[in-house]
């Protein structure tokens, strides 16, 4: 994990970069709707708290430790597709919709932008000041992906960094490049009850874009550069891509690897499946879970690897925010308040495995013991080495574009050189560049 040495500041600066570049154009300046809707004295109040599939249980802890404390609000929780892709859709189209049957949802990083411009999102400055949250105890990076034209939209709740797990029975040397785990998981398939390589997130879906994100980043590509101009079309992106469809379409992926999602991954590689895979850190509660895992201390993890540029993770994570249209902005606030505080963060860190946004929790002994990442310094400054995806209102259609080139390179129906050609032209049709 030494490797993994990194300044914090990395990742400050990469966000600085990214909000400065997202700062500009319009914006929603809503107001945060008083007192409304809060509970009178003794009245129960119900919200409905939204989030994409959660396959390891911390959520429902949330719920029940927040309800134990707050006996005057219920909690249901409205469990969205494990798909960011589709759930962002099913918000989109409830939240253009003006309803309110939602009141709190978890926000992919890669969001805000789009959904504090479109008008969605309650801002939460008010409430961060009345109560005296100070963001200084976040990780500034995770703090600047809520925050879009100055207002912070959404609170950080956890960061995600792609990783490489590997089987410590079977591996002695995790591979350091793209072509040594090429050649070991060639070695290893089949070994130890095996039946692939590798296994990482080929499907068409937003999973493939951090998968190739890393893959052209490994070689020094980019797709938009600091100032936000499109610069996909290199010799390095193009270098990168094709890493990603030699190790796509070799015989160590299943046959089948572009229909895996992060669900797919997990399940095979719990099952004892692979000695290699890449994915994010909340596997590793699973991997540790002896009511569904064969694996249980038998895995390690490694920065992903490298290519000529080095190793390169994406960056991912999630916020939390409140509907704008909420007839409950109080209770709302309640439970992001303790869901993205040292409470909620402890439980997301210790039965979901995933990385808390708040800096003091890496230092608690029992956020240590949950994952061997925590307590590794190298491990949080390693997600400031991480790659943000580009931030922009628009950053749907960038990722359909990303999505649709990329798959049809790795099913072979162009090459590498066409796809970054035809990433070029539609990307900067849709930025306007
Ligand atoms: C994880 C990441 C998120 C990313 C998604 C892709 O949930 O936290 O940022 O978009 O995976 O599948």
């Amino acid at each position: 994990m030494r490797a993994w040495r990194k300044a914090l500041s990395g990742l400050l600066a990469a966000m600085m970069v990214i909000s400065l570049a997202a700062c500009g154009s319009g914006g929603n300046e809503a107001a945060p709707s008083g007192d409304g809707g809060g509970a009178k004295s003794g009245e129960k109040v119900k919200i409905v708290y939204a989030r994409g599939k959660d396959v390891t249980g911390a959520t429902l802890k949330i719920v029940e430790e927040f309800e134990k404390r707050h006996p005057n609000i219920d909690v249901e929780f409205r469990e969205m597709p494990a798909d960011t892709g589709q759930s962002h859709d099913q918000y989109v189209t409830m939240l253009s919709a003006k309803s309110d049957e939602i009141d709190v949802f978890d926000l992919d990083v890669i969001w805000p932008a789009e959904f504090a411009q479109a008008g969605y999102l309650l801002p939460l400055d008010r409430f961060i000041e009345r109560d005296g949250i100070n963001l200084d105890n976040y990780i500034p990076g995770a703090v600047e992906a809520g925050n879009y034209n100055g207002q912070q939209w959404a609170m950080p709740k956890f960061l995600d960094a792609g990783l490489l797990y590997y089987r410590k029975d079977l591996v002695k040397n995790p591979p350091k490049t793209w072509d040594e785990l090429l050649a070991q998981a060639k070695e290893l398939k089949g070994k130890g009850g095996t039946q692939f390589g590798y296994l990482m997130q080929a499907k068409q879906y937003e999973g493939l874009v951090c998968n190739f994100i890393e893959f052209i980043a490994s070689y020094g590509g980019k797709v938009l550069d600091d100032k936000g101009n499109v610069v996909i079309n290199s010799p390095e992106t193009i270098k990168g891509l094709k890493k990603m469809i030699e190790i796509v379409r070799s015989d160590v992926v299943p046959q089948n690897i572009t229909t895996f999602t992060e669900l797919e991954t997990h399940t095979a590689f719990i099952e004892g499946q692979a000695p290699f895979t890449r994915n994010w850190p909340y596997m590793y509660a699973l991997v540790q879970d002896k009511n569904q895992s064969k694996v249980v201390d038998k895995v390690g993890v490694a920065p992903l690897p490298a290519g000529d540029a080095g190793s390169v993770a994406t960056l991912g994570g999630w916020l939390t925010g409140i509907n704008k249209y909420t007839k409950h902005p109080e209770e709302a606030w309640e439970f992001v308040k303790f869901m993205t505080g040292p409470e909620g963060q402890k439980i997301t860190a210790i039965y979901g495995g995933s990385s808390p946004t708040y800096l003091p929790l890496y230092d608690d002994p029992e956020v240590q013991k949950a994952s061997p990442l925590f307590s590794e310094k190298e491990y949080v400054e390693a997600v400031s080495k991480a790659v943000p995806r580009p931030v922009t209102p628009v950053y749907p259609k960038i990722s359909d574009i990303i999505q649709i080139e990329v798959s049809k390179a790795l099913a072979g129906q162009q090459t590498a050189e066409e796809a970054v050609k035809n990433m070029e032209q539609k990307l900067k049709e849709v930025l306007g560049k």
